[in-house]
């Protein structure tokens, strides 16, 4: 606010210093000139008194050729400082007398061939120097003449002191007109402002009661001042919008549903259209033995960005990777989804093999995956890489600008294959709402420096109105990356970064699940059994359940590696205890991939052959594809859930269990690197690398009183259903609708300002 003023009265001030100062360098000359005039005139005047005044003691010395009288004649006149010599000439012309002083290169020469007094000013080495020859003579003779030499540095002192005095004195009254601009602008600024905000707080707000309501009120708005008036309508627009949307979002009382976020779209972004942007998409079309089928991708962008396109129609933009998907949309690349009941369009985007490979399996999860996500293993950052992934980036801005049918759509921008759409979408729609969600965790500065490319990664994201994560931690190292590499603002306490004259909020949104609906699937108990007939389990057998893609950063062989400690130390549980392992192929063309599942298939094989027999396994390790329905007989079945990530954004896997059992039975054993624990606390939180801790963990988890387990259960089932996803989507279309609205309020205020400062000034 201080700089602002600053700025505003530097903009005042410099041009009024620069006018005067041009000003005063121009009158300078002008003043020398006069002053040197003024002093030449007095020094003339000076002489010829002088001279008078020497005329009658000189015609009676020189006569008697009294060289002693006229030599202390001489030397009392120069005893005035300005005199600088004298001398005097006989008849014919010759030096007679003189002072010491008296320049020999003076001689007896005529300055003026005029007669009478002459005048003159001659340049010689002591500087320059006035000359006053005046006649001497009696009345019968012609005597000489007197020489009168006036020393005129002086003046040359003078005239310098007066530049002075004139420059400090323009100086002097520039800052004083200054000031007093200053001044007056600000009070008249601040009239403007003052009425601007009375009439916010008071006179829009008495003027919006009923005629009913303001006859019993006791103070009576103030008009509006005229200055203001012109603006009356829009801000009264305005603050009913802003009022409207406080409602929404203090309505904490009520529970975020598909219809409030409906709504909510409808009232605060009147209606504008959704666009979403991301690499997975929801609905794959798949080429199957069957025919073609339809697949969800396990993905927990796709579960949680799925219910709220339903929710709010508009359309959704992702990269059509099924093999029949090029067979099911129509010549626009659209098709309408879900398929059994449509809400909204999924337009695809397509990939060559070339692109995929350098965009997706090569920078998004060779480089910035490993980055972001710190599990010891090496991120690799190829230029080829990059190059591709600068052209889908691009590929993919072009489709939203293309479906775009507005000027201003709100744009939400998925994840980290996107970094750079933002920007580029920013750059043609610069009056787009972009919401961009990173799903994975951010890195601190020092991680993320490595990536060649930080700069402009930081610059695309920095495109998006609104920046999203699931954590504050993760908002703070994206606001210390930003302060380590770019030349921003940032304000710590309203979180928000400066770049480039555009503003981006970095907000925590913590992602969740749509809460199900009661009659979703089968119950908990007919789940329990019918999974453990067909896992051939006895009916008793106590159940652990992983739900994740294959991925290193999923804790996989932490996990297991607890299993195996925890059988070794409660022998008992080895027969008693099975845990179910749903790992669904992922990324497996990258040879980090490839590894990692030979390692889980290993260790497993290890594990098995150490505990098990012919009859029992500990680990039942399913790798491939599971639906939603699937998964959720398993979280029902199961007695404990283990979510092990070595570092995790959120992880819905733990969300998803705890909304499935509505038995309020069941033990969460959670990773304190997921996004999720910073939520979840009534989990067992445990660190993933610490085995013994693990294998503790499962064991208590598997002996915990059914009191305990309801009393964590229902705790966290009411926060996850709660802090659904609607939620989150509201959250983030709230942030960015009153960032739409205070952007329109700002625009008007400042052309308004301008207007009437212009009119000040
Ligand atoms: O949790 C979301 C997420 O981890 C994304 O970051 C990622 O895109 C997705 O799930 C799964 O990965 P992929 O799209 O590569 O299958």
């Amino acid at each position: 606010m201080q700089l602002r003023s600053f700025k505003f009265s530097l903009r005042l001030i410099l041009p009024l210093a620069i006018v005067l100062g041009l000003f005063a360098f121009a009158i300078v000359p002008l003043v020398d000139n006069l002053t040197m005039r003024w002093f030449m005139r007095e020094l003339d005047a000076r002489s010829n008194m002088l001279a008078n005044a020497m005329q009658d003691p000189l015609t009676e010395y020189v006569p008697q050729k009294s060289a002693k009288k006229i030599n202390q004649l001489f030397d009392r006149a120069i005893l005035d400082e300005r005199l600088y010599a004298l001398a005097f000439c006989d008849a014919d012309n010759q030096l007679a007398y003189k002072t010491v002083t008296y320049p020999d290169s003076l001689g007896c020469r005529s300055v003026s061939p005029k007669l009478g007094v002459r005048q003159a000013v001659i340049h010689t080495p002591q500087g320059a120097l006035h000359i006053t020859e005046s006649p001497l003579n009696t009345e019968a003779e012609h005597l000489g003449k007197l020489v009168l030499v006036h020393d005129m540095s002086f003046i040359e002192r003078r005239n310098a002191d007066t530049r002075k005095y004139v420059i400090t004195l323009f100086a002097l009254l520039a800052v004083i007109i200054s000031l007093i601009t200053v001044v007056v602008a600000h009070l008249s600024w601040r009239g403007w402002i003052t009425s601007v905000k009375s009439l916010l707080r008071g006179g829009l707000l008495h003027r919006e009661q009923s005629p009913a309501a303001s006859n019993h009120s006791a103070t009576v708005p103030p008009p509006t001042p005229p200055e203001v008036q012109p603006l009356e309508g829009d801000l009264r627009a305005l603050l009913n919008e802003i009022n409207l949307e406080r409602r929404t979002r203090d309505d904490s009382s009520h529970i975020w549903t598909p219809e409030k976020l409906r709504t909510l779209l409808h009232e605060e972004l009147a209606g504008d259209e959704v666009l979403v942007v991301s690499n997975r998409e929801p609905y794959l079309h798949m080429h199957t033995r069957n025919g073609v089928e339809v697949r969800r991708p396990a993905s927990g962008l796709v579960t949680a960005v799925e219910p709220v396109m339903r929710a709010c129609s508009g359309t959704w933009i992702a990269h059509g990777s099924g093999s029949a998907d090029r067979d099911a949309v129509d010549r626009n690349d659209r098709v309408p989804v879900p398929p059994a009941n449509p809400s909204y369009t999924l337009r695809r985007v397509w990939l060559t093999k070339e692109e995929e490979e350098g965009y997706y399996y090569g920078f998004a999860n060779e480089g910035l995956w490993p980055l972001c996500h710190i599990a010891h293993v090496r991120p690799v950052f190829r230029s080829g890489d990059w190059d591709q992934y600068v052209q889908v980036n691009q590929r993919f801005a072009d489709a939203v600008i293309k479906e775009a049918r507005t000027d201003d759509p709100v744009v939400l921008a998925q994840d980290y294959h996107f970094a750079l759409l933002p920007r580029m979408v920013r750059e043609v729609l610069p009056k787009a709402t972009i919401i961009t969600f990173w799903h994975i965790p951010w890195p601190n500065p020092e991680s993320f420096g490595i990536c060649p490319w930080r700069e402009e990664i930081l610059e695309g994201l920095l495109g998006s109105t609104t920046l999203g994560f699931h954590t504050e931690f993760h908002c703070k190292n994206f606001l210390e990356t930003v302060d380590r590499y770019l030349e921003a603002r940032i304000e710590h306490e309203v979180s928000t970064i400066s770049y480039g004259g555009k503003l981006t909020k970095v907000e925590d949104y913590p992602i969740s699940i749509a809460w199900p609906e009661a009659e979703d699937g089968p119950g908990v108990a007919e789940s329990r059994t019918s999974i453990r007939q067909e896992l051939g389990l006895p009916a008793n057998q106590l159940l652990g359940i992983g739900v994740d893609r294959l991925d290193y950063t999923k804790g996989i062989i932490e996990r297991f590696q607890a299993i195996e400690k925890m059988l070794e130390q409660h022998p008992e549980m080895v027969g008693r205890f099975s845990m179910v392992q749903i790992a669904a192929p992922s990324r497996s063309s990258l040879d980090e991939y490839q590894n990692f599942e030979a390692r889980v298939r290993s260790l497993v094989q290890r594990i098995n052959r150490r505990f098990g027999n012919s009859n029992y396994e500990p680990i039942l390790l399913k790798v491939e594809h599971h639906d939603s329905d699937q998964v959720n007989r398993y979280y029902r079945a199961a007695d404990v859930c283990l979510v092990t990530s070595l570092h995790d954004g959120m992880n819905l896997v733990a969300k998803e269990f705890i909304a499935a059992r509505d038995d309020e039975h069941g033990v969460l054993i959670l990773s304190q690197f997921t996004g999720a624990a910073r939520e979840l606390h009534e989990a067992l939180i445990v660190n993933p690398y610490h085995i013994e801790q693990g294998a503790e963990a499962i064991y208590r988890a598997l002996t915990m009183p059914e009191i305990e387990q309801r009393e964590r259960m229902r705790s966290m089932r009411s926060l996850v259903k709660d802090f659904n996803i609607y939620r989150w989507a509201g959250r983030m279309l709230l942030d960015a609708s009153r960032l739409r609205q205070r952007e329109r309020i700002m625009t008007k205020i400042h052309s308004h300002s301008r207007k009437s400062l212009r009119r000040v000034v």
